[in-house]
């Protein structure tokens, strides 16, 4: 993938308590993603979308809070604030004059179709209750919102999981309308990336680790808590010397998601000879963690305790991402409102 001077963007939502599942899964590739554009003189942004949040979070404190935890994880995890731009998207308001534009050029159909409200009409419907319960016009417009974080950039890619790709695709459909309408490229066209490598982590029970399901292993926890998680992780009763099939293993998945390759090999190994036991393995994968995680939650008590550093980057961050949102908002603007 031709990474050079190419404009990367990914938002984060604020969210609760992370996982290992978000961290393997998302915010390390996208991490990782920031230093190799960074390497060949791309841009790499990456935000987090606290005025997304509003639309389900309306209890202000907590959404303080998440927006804090989230801002001190990317940066104990390793984002580098003077390779990648990370700001708040609620500092750049030149991106809500965006979104008022961009309104007027989004068929209302494509907000019917959008996958998060037609969720929430589904469940509305379900419980036998009006189709559009309970449901605001932040949630209904969301990929508005989301076309203006990206098209704001001139962005060229945007990292994203298999559920994003769909507003990436109506963000792209808006510019295309956009030039279309006004017979020049006035904004540029996104496209999606989505990350091959990266597979679902499964939770302690086997499905999807997801803090709805209550089956993660924390990022941040302790090593009591991370303990309490690994030894909880579901297992059969077959005898230990027994040959296993290490695909059909819960705890194996998550050894593989986690562990360095050689300790995956060992393990593949042990239990496809058999004689290695469950207790062994957890024992191992906790141990592992303990070794990842521990400089990344020594990290993360030191943003989250001396916050105003965090802050200060992203202070630095919403000035220089208000400078390049500018320029193309004027364009935009002036190309709209006829004044070019
Ligand atoms: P949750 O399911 O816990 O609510 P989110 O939906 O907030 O997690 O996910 C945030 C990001 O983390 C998304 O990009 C998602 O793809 C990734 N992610 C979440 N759970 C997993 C998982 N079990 N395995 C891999 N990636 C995950
Ligand atoms: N909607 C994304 C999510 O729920 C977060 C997001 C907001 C985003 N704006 C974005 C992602 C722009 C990529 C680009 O995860």
């Amino acid at each position: 993938m031709d990474l050079k001077n190419k404009v990367i963007l990914t938002g984060v939502k604020p969210t609760g308590t992370l996982h290992i599942g978000n961290y393997f899964g998302a915010i390390k590739p996208a991490i990782e993603l920031g230093h190799q554009v960074h390497a060949v003189g791309g841009t790499h942004v990456m935000f987090v979308a606290d005025y997304h949040a509003v639309n389900f979070m309306k209890d202000a404190a907590m959404l303080a809070q998440m927006t804090r935890e989230i801002a001190a994880a990317y940066l104990a995890l390793g984002l580098n604030p003077e390779q990648s731009l990370f700001y708040r998207q609620s500092d750049v308001p030149e991106l809500f004059e965006f979104t008022v534009l961009l309104n007027n050029f989004t068929p209302k159909g494509f907000m019917n179709k959008a996958h998060g409200y037609k969720a929430a009409v589904d469940k509305n419907i379900a419980k036998g209750e009006p189709q559009d319960a309970g449901i605001n016009m932040g949630l209904y417009t969301y990929p508005i919102l989301m076309a203006a974080d990206i098209l704001a950039y001139d962005t060229d890619m945007v990292p994203v999981g298999k559920d994003q790709v769909q507003h990436v695709e109506i963000a792209a459909d808006i510019a295309g309308a956009i030039n279309a309408c006004y017979g020049k490229q006035v904004l540029k066209i996104p496209q999606y990336l989505t990350q091959q490598h990266t597979e679902v982590l499964p939770g302690t029970d086997g499905r999807k680790m997801s803090k709805s399901y209550g089956n993660v292993i924390p990022l941040f926890g302790t090593d009591a808590e991370l303990k309490k998680a690994v030894m909880g992780i579901k297992t059969d009763c077959q005898d230990i010397n027994v040959p296993k099939n290490p695909d059909e293993i819960l705890l194996f998945e998550i050894v593989r998601g986690v562990l360095p390759t050689e300790q995956v090999n060992e393990i593949e190994e042990g239990l496809r000879q058999g004689g290695m036991g469950y207790g062994t393995i957890k024992k191992m994968l906790l141990a592992g963690l303990i070794e990842q995680l521990t400089p990344l939650r020594d990290r993360y008590d030191y943003y989250m305790t001396h916050y105003e550093e965090v802050e200060a980057f992203l202070d630095v961050g919403a000035t220089k991402a208000r400078s390049l949102v500018r320029p193309v908002l004027n364009r935009f603007k002036d190309t709209v409102l006829g004044r070019i």
